[in-house]
């Protein structure tokens, strides 16, 4: 993001129209000031998808995505944000200065030889596999013909051998005038030990390129044949190009049906992304052998939220799914987890089972409340009291992550139903999160309660997006801690550093700062936010501001009640004086 000048992404933005770039791929019709159309992001009838020409915006009612033209871009043309500037700029009739992204970058320079590099040697190593006729890549064509992968599958994913030598690679990528030095940075050779000179990385194995979405070649795995020989797989070290957990494999291949059938299946290695892809389904990725990082999990959103996990059975794979979770929800993701027998993997199932079969269980998936739940019980147990107030403790958690309010209070429910235990004992102990209402009323009255204080901070944002004077008029009356939800917090502070600055800000500006998506779509959802919600806008202010200042002074009251408390069981006289004196000021300020 830093490599285009940010005046330059501002002339860029001011000067393109979003109306017309998004009339490329969707038909806006006019409606009172706005446009609405039929969003081209999620399946719909009736149209829920507004852009906003004064604003330059969009947001979807439908699917809750929103932001500028750029982020449009990004997600209708799959770019990056550099890219997404670029196409925008190129339309704009705006030069994007040469040595601003190109040229005189080092670790791009670097980046993009590593690419030439890596490319050669994919390309060696898969002609390797297709025509040597030396012994070992013979045995490399009977190992895979002997796990199922076929000729098409070989070519697709461009799998290789590396030769059982101690430098094929290298002769052949000198050949070709690559620097050793490149080779080694690009992770393909590795320097001998208190001698001159390289040898081959990868040596006598079955070799998986992984691409990037833009089939870019980015690093290798490599397997053995042999199960004794050293570790199964042996991939890339990092490079400039490549860090762990950053890519999926196979998303090249797999990305756009992703977004169509609008799911992805997210499996451990390279076989169990392979095999069922070739036997006929088209949403899988592999994360490669970790539990999903966020970069990974952001990586699917572009194309879906509905994930799907299916690791193996074992210890590793399980906890590796219930590490993912936590980050799934965090991310706003759909996610169910999918389940094989003992000793299966999605590759040894497809293979013995078929894909109807494989469907079936990917269509059975299990909610992430009964998988963790079931999870948990395996680890602690129902029958004990400490077992079963472990699982509820750790559900709870899990539940508070949720941004929906509606979702935290059903799921809160069904936990009760799973646990045998009455609904009030679990909304009673739920962490702040799940339950951030005065204690003793229903659940009913709590989650009203909830929307309504919600509301109001939302309204306050709304006014605050609609017209920067009343971010003036807030002053100092109001902070971005005073809003209880952590997007809301991110925003404000947002609107109060775009603020800060000297010239007037834009909502483009903001958005830009922002830089997520959630909270982006935040931003624009509000900025669509039907005006009759507005009108008297004024009196919205002071509501607003008034019950955002009560609720302040209630947590300072609460604070000073503990202190004192403290106070009195320190038996500090003094203290506790001050603290009284301060407790009643603040009652009748309020
Ligand atoms: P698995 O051990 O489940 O292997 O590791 P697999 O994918 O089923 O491989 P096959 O079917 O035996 O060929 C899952 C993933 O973990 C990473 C790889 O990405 C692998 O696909 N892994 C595993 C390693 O990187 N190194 C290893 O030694 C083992
Ligand atoms: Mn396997």
């Amino acid at each position: 993001m830093g490599l285009i000048p940010n005046d330059v992404i501002h002339q860029v933005i001011e000067r393109s129209d979003i109306v017309e770039i998004i009339g490329n791929y969707t038909a806006l019709k006019k409606a009172g000031r706005n446009f609405k159309a039929l969003c081209p992001f999620h399946h719909e009838k009736t149209p829920s998808f507004v852009v906003n020409p004064d604003k330059q915006i969009f947001h979807c009612f439908g699917c809750g995505v929103g932001g500028n033209a750029v982020g449009f871009l990004m997600r209708q043309e799959h770019l990056e944000f550099p890219e997404a500037v670029r196409f925008l700029a190129n339309k704009a009739g705006i030069a994007v200065p040469q040595d601003a992204s190109d040229a005189p970058n080092p670790s791009r320079q670097l980046r993009e030889e590593i690419v030439k590099v890596n490319t050669l040697a994919a390309l060696f190593f898969h002609d390797v596999l297709l025509t040597h006729r030396q012994a070992d890549a013979g045995l490399a064509r009977d190992y895979l013909k002997g796990r199922g992968v076929d000729l098409e599958t070989v070519k697709k994913f461009q799998l290789g051998f590396a030769p059982n030598e101690w430098d094929a690679l290298l002769k052949h990528l000198r050949s070709k005038g690559i620097s050793e030095e490149l080779m080694q940075k690009a992770g393909l050779i590795i320097a001998r030990e208190g001698k001159n000179g390289h040898y081959d990385r990868f040596r006598n194995r079955i070799i998986f390129p992984i691409f990037d979405i833009q089939n870019r070649p980015l690093a290798f795995g490599a397997r053995t044949m042999e199960e004794s020989d050293g570790a199964k797989y042996i991939n890339s070290p990092e490079t400039v190009l490549y860090t762990k957990g950053q890519h999926m494999f196979g998303l090249q291949l797999t990305k756009l049906a992703a977004g169509k059938l609008d799911q992805m299946i997210v499996v451990e290695g390279y076989m169990d992304m392979i095999m069922p892809y070739t036997h006929g389904i088209e949403n899988i990725a592999a994360s490669l052998g970790t539990a999903l990082t966020s970069e990974q999990v952001r990586l699917i959103r572009r194309y879906t939220s509905n994930v799907v996990m299916l690791f193996d059975t074992d210890a590793a794979g399980q906890s590796a799914i219930v590490r993912s979770l936590d980050l799934l929800i965090d991310e706003g993701m759909n996610v169910r987890v999918a389940t094989l027998a003992q000793d299966e993997d999605p590759d040894s199932f497809i293979r013995q089972q078929g894909l109807e079969a494989f469907r079936a269980r990917i269509k059975d998936a299990q909610s992430i409340l009964d998988f963790k739940f079931n999870w948990l019980k395996g680890q602690y147990g129902l029958a004990t009291v400490e077992g079963k107030s472990k699982i509820s403790q750790e559900l709870l958690l899990t539940i508070g992550r949720f941004k929906n309010e509606v979702a935290k209070y059903e799921l809160t429910r069904q936990l009760a139903r799973l646990l045998s235990v009455p609904e009030s004992v679990l909304f009673k102990q739920a962490p702040a999160s799940v339950n951030r209402q005065v204690p003793g009323k229903s659940p009913e009255d709590r989650a009203k309660g909830s929307a309504s204080s919600v509301n109001t901070e939302e309204l306050l944002l709304a006014l605050f997006l609609k017209d920067a004077a009343w971010v003036k008029a807030a002053g100092e009356a109001v902070s971005p801690e005073d809003f209880s939800d952590g997007q809301m917090r991110q925003v404000v502070q947002g609107i109060w550093e775009v603020a800060s600055q000297q010239r007037e800000w834009s909502i483009n500006d903001l958005l830009m700062l922002l830089n997520n998506e959630p909270a982006q779509s935040l931003v624009t959802r509000l900025i669509s936010m039907e005006e009759g919600k507005l009108t008297d806008a004024a009196r919205v202010f002071q509501d607003c501001i008034g019950k955002i200042q009560k609720e302040r002074q209630k947590k300072i009251r609460g604070q000073l009640l503990q202190a004192i408390r403290q106070a009195e069981a320190e038996g500090d006289g003094q203290k506790l004086e001050e603290l009284r004196e301060q407790f009643n000021q603040s009652l009748k300020t309020s």
